[in-house]
């Protein structure tokens, strides 16, 4: 819980996840595209991003929308060209900021040449780069392993008599990443886009890289629930997060540190014990391994309290923190635990010990839009309809301002936008000094301005019933952060505790410049940052 004060960019920042389809259409084709980020970078600056992630801009056929990479050194048309990136960059680095990419090492498309060669003949030499298996004495597939997206995660290939293996679509086969010389291929993409002088990746599926040596069948999920996704059926205890998957995220490091101050951030969804060894041994792995448990998590004040607690004691020596509250795959936080609590949210996210990750639009409290059956897009949603699985909801145009299609876009945009964008704005909202757009700059900068709140230490303070606190502190001045977990009001007791101070910050800005002393009366859904006397 303790650590030096000398700090890293990704550590003392903030990193925001733009998804480049939604963010700023340019060319008014309905798609966002980067002249379109650029355009907006300076509304990113101004709410105080330090960083800015982008999902996949590569070519790609977009069967799972850029997850499924056709060229990684390259530019999807629909997305500018390679000009276009570099402008981003450099527009990105003039501000000050950082840019990290997107890097989907897992899987390519199917139609990515080195697929296409790997399936034109059993003995062509990238046969090797996938997984080729021969069917089972009866012709069915080579193990019980299931696809994340629905159905087996073989899928036969006529021409080869042979199954590949997916873990996505069948337009996503996996690569072999036992093979040297996908390794190889693969540091030389990193390679690539860190001489171009971007500042990191954040590494997709990286718990799924490499697979059991002999593809044992997974075991049943016995506490399978038939609304979940049929991949659950199954614990993918032999086709994900294997011991030698260390040695390929220590060696994508070891590429990373061929460069100076660059970041390698992993998708990990695997509970904090399992999640904790991705930061590698001596921190040879991965510098930021997601932490999704709060996406995980039940809301309430116990178990985050009890979470926060454990991972916080889980982390490796001078292993760094960080938290997610929303992406591109997960429903949006304001939808999950509904708009009051979503204030709560941000506030615990941007003073909690750790890097954190905003979503696009969470900043102005954009909800999940539902999307009629005939226009969603989402294969996930496609393949498993009966489910709701779509993650088209939390992936709707950015809305800019009250003008037609929210400033997004001239054009029909390629997912409906939120009925209430004319008044849920970023333009509307930096007017107004009550909205939620204020109140998340007010966050980041407070955040950003004290090094107690960006890389100060951690304690928790005990608390009962909905309330969680903890305290933060750097050298000369302490913060106690006290949120209320629930609707009701409620007290935060003082009885061993002596904490005395002055709101700071506050999901009800009228309590701003209140002393507190004592037992601190909360309102429902209230969140206060305090600075200690
Ligand atoms: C990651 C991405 C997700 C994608 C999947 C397959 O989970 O975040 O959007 O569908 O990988 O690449």
């Amino acid at each position: 819980m303790k650590h030096d004060q000398k700090s890293l960019w990704w550590q003392s920042g903030v990193i925001y996840q733009v998804y480049p389809r939604s963010f700023q259409d340019s060319n008014n084709d309905g798609v966002g595209d980067l002249r379109g980020i650029i355009s907006r970078l300076d509304y990113l600056e101004w709410l105080g991003i330090t960083a800015i992630w982008v999902s996949p801009i590569y070519p790609s056929p977009m069967a799972d929308f850029g997850y499924d990479i056709s060229d990684y050194c390259g530019v999807h048309p629909l997305f500018g060209t390679m000009q276009d990136f570099d402008e981003l960059l450099e527009e990105v680095h003039r501000r000050d900021m950082k840019l990290i990419l997107d890097l989907v090492p897992n899987h390519t498309s199917n139609k990515h040449p080195w697929f296409e060669e790997s399936r034109s003949s059993r003995d062509n030499p990238k046969r090797d780069w996938y997984i080729w298996q021969d069917a089972k004495e009866d012709g069915s597939e080579p193990n019980n392993w299931l696809s994340v997206f629905g159905g087996s995660a073989w899928e036969w290939d006529e021409n080869t008599g042979q199954y590949y293996y997916h873990a996505f679509l069948k337009e996503q086969p996996d690569l072999n990443w036992r093979n040297p010389e996908v390794q190889e291929a693969m540091f030389d993409v990193m390679r690539f886009w860190l001489d171009k002088g971007v500042d990191g990746f954040r590494v997709d599926v990286m718990w799924h890289m490499i697979k059991d040596k002999n593809l044992r069948d997974n075991p049943i999920n016995p506490d399978y629930k038939t609304h979940q996704a049929t991949y659950e059926q199954l614990t993918p205890s032999y086709s994900t997060d294997q011991p030698e998957v260390h040695d390929i995220v220590a060696k994508m490091r070891r590429v990373t540190d061929e460069y100076a101050e660059r970041v390698l951030i992993g998708e990990i969804y695997l509970p904090v014990h399992r999640l904790v060894a991705y930061y590698g041994h001596e921190n040879s792995g991965t510098h930021l391994p997601f932490n999704f448990t709060l996406i995980n998590m039940d809301w309430n004040a116990r178990s985050i309290s009890t979470l926060v607690d454990e991972y916080e004691g889980a982390l490796p020596e001078s292993g760094w923190p960080n938290w997610v509250i929303g992406n591109h795959d997960q429903p949006r936080i304001t939808s999950r635990i509904g708009w009051a609590q979503s204030k709560v949210a941000a506030m615990m996210l941007l003073t909690l010990r750790g890097t954190p990750t905003l979503y696009y639009g969470d900043e102005i409290g954009m909800r999940d839009v539902p999307i009629p059956p005939d226009k969603v897009q989402d294969p996930q949603g496609l393949n498993m309809p009966d489910k709701d699985l779509s993650r088209d909801p939390a992936r709707t145009p950015m809305q800019w301002d009250d003008s037609r299609n929210a400033g997004f876009s001239e054009a029909e945009p390629w997912l409906p936008l939120a009925d209430s964008y004319k008044r849920v704005n970023v333009a509307a909202q930096r007017e107004d000094a009550f909205s939620m757009l204020t109140y998340y700059r007010r966050l980041l900068q407070l955040r950003q301005q004290e090094p107690a709140l960006h890389i100060g230490d951690y304690a928790p303070v005990v608390t009962k019933g909905p309330l969680m606190a903890f305290v933060r502190k750097a050298e000369d001045k302490q913060f106690l952060i006290v949120l209320n977990l629930s609707h009701k009001p409620c007290i935060l007791r003082q009885e061993h505790t002596h904490y005395k101070g002055k709101i700071v910050l506050a999901t009800l800005p009228e309590r701003e410049g209140q002393e507190v002393e004592g037992n601190i009366s909360m309102y429902g859904d209230e969140g206060i940052v305090v600075e200690l006397f």
